[in-house]
């Protein structure tokens, strides 16, 4: 069976980093071991520069006929000041609510040979593996209304909506209580239920559906107290469900555990096999061009795409062994430089990947 993967490399070191991902379907697709055709699209800054839109209806017809999307990453100071409906960011969450991704799963996984690279001790970080679960589809990115109006004294004021239905909160719960069974069972909720309505009724859902998992110990963490336990003790976690906001703003922290935000993949899942995969990073616009940029988020992200879309567990296994050798071999890309070791570009990374793979 041949499935269908489109290519979204996108802006800043977005083509650079999927041209190595590209790299290592190219190793299993040779090897006879997997048939993949692959398609090219535009999104985000360049989507926009090329069709007028940061989410063209041509890319659009091609996403929904995927069968695995890859994506780099949208953004650059370029856009910033464009009407906010033209900007990449929002090509980006058109395409995730377009396909309904609501659930995206955000491993942050210590490589042992990183345990130095991490700016927190060490012995803090070792043996580190959480799994964010972040709602990707609702929550304050989405909520209506929103905007900037001018209020009777003239003065402007600008808004957005926190809003969660009870059907988005349970089936986002479900997802992080389905993954915590197939880890350590342990899973924490995290909100801002002091506060917010929409956390209160976050928790009382979350509460809910946990009846339904017995064997899973749910504990509830406001998100302030997490932000502080993630960088205290992090390897108090298993899986972590949170908000889209929260889950976005904690994501970057835990990669930071692992020593680099070039290191943390992610998958967005909607309820059929098609999911959309890409580092959590961004464009990097500060590296962009200079042939710097870690690939191993996207190259990690090409890992999750085989296990969760294509079903090949043991490619994606293979993948992630390839990593841990090349780490293992000493050569960084300078995110994750460490003494002693020998500082690669983002090409010389993707090859040694493919080295690992075919060695
Ligand atoms: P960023 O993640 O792009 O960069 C933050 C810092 O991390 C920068 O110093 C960058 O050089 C570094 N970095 C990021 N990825 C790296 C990699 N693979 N290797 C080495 N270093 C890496 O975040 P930002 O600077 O806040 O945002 C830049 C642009 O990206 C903005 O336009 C933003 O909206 C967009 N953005 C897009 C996505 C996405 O496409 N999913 C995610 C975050 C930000
Ligand atoms: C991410 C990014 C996006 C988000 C932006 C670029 C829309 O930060 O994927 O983490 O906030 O979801
Ligand atoms: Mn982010």
């Amino acid at each position: 069976m041949t499935h269908k993967i489109l290519v979204l490399p996108g802006d800043g070191i977005g083509p650079e980093i999927v041209a190595e991902a590209v790299k290592v379907l190219n190793v299993f697709t040779a090897e006879g071991n997997l048939s993949v055709a692959l398609e090219y699209a535009n999104i985000g800054g360049i989507a926009y520069d090329k069709e007028g839109q940061p989410y063209p209806d041509s890319t659009r017809a091609l996403a929904q006929k995927a069968d695995a999307i890859l994506l780099g990453a949208v953004g650059g100071p370029q856009y910033d000041t464009l009407d906010r409906p033209l900007r990449p960011e929002r090509g980006l969450l058109a395409i995730r609510a377009d396909l309904g991704l609501f659930a995206n799963l955000r491993p942050a996984i210590l490589y042992e040979e990183l345990a130095s690279a991490s700016t927190l001790k060490p012995e803090v970080v070792a043996g580190l593996d959480i799994m964010i679960v972040r709602e990707l589809t609702g929550g304050i990115y989405f909520g209506q209304p929103r905007g900037i109006r001018v209020l009777e004294n003239g003065e402007r004021q600008g808004f957005n909506s926190a809003t969660y239905t009870e059907s988005e909160i349970e089936r986002i719960a479900r997802v992080g209580f389905e993954t915590a069974m197939k880890r350590n069972k342990r899973l924490c909720s995290v909100d801002k239920a002091n506060v917010l309505e929409v956390c209160e009724l976050w928790r009382e859902i979350v509460e809910k559906v946990g009846k339904e998992y017995p064997e899973v110990e749910l504990s509830h963490m406001y998100v302030d107290n997490a932000a502080m336990q993630l960088v205290r003790a992090p390897k108090q976690f298993d899986v972590i469900v949170t908000s889209n906001l929260f889950g976005d703003v904690l994501s970057d922290a835990a990669a930071m555990l692992t020593g680099s935000i070039g290191m943390l993949p992610s998958a967005s899942l909607n309820s059929s096999a098609c999911g959309l995969y890409e580092p959590i990073h961004g464009s990097a616009p500060d590296i962009a061009g200079q042939g710097i940029a870690n690939p191993l988020a996207t190259i990690l992200s090409v890992a999750m795409l085989l296990r969760y879309s294509l079903n090949r567990p043991e490619l994606a296994e293979r993948v992630e062994a390839a990593v841990e050798k090349v780490l293992a071999s000493g050569v960084r890309t300078g995110d994750i430089y460490t003494e002693g070791c020998r500082k690669i570009g983002t090409v010389a990374m993707g090859d040694a990947v493919v080295a690992a793979l075919q060695g």
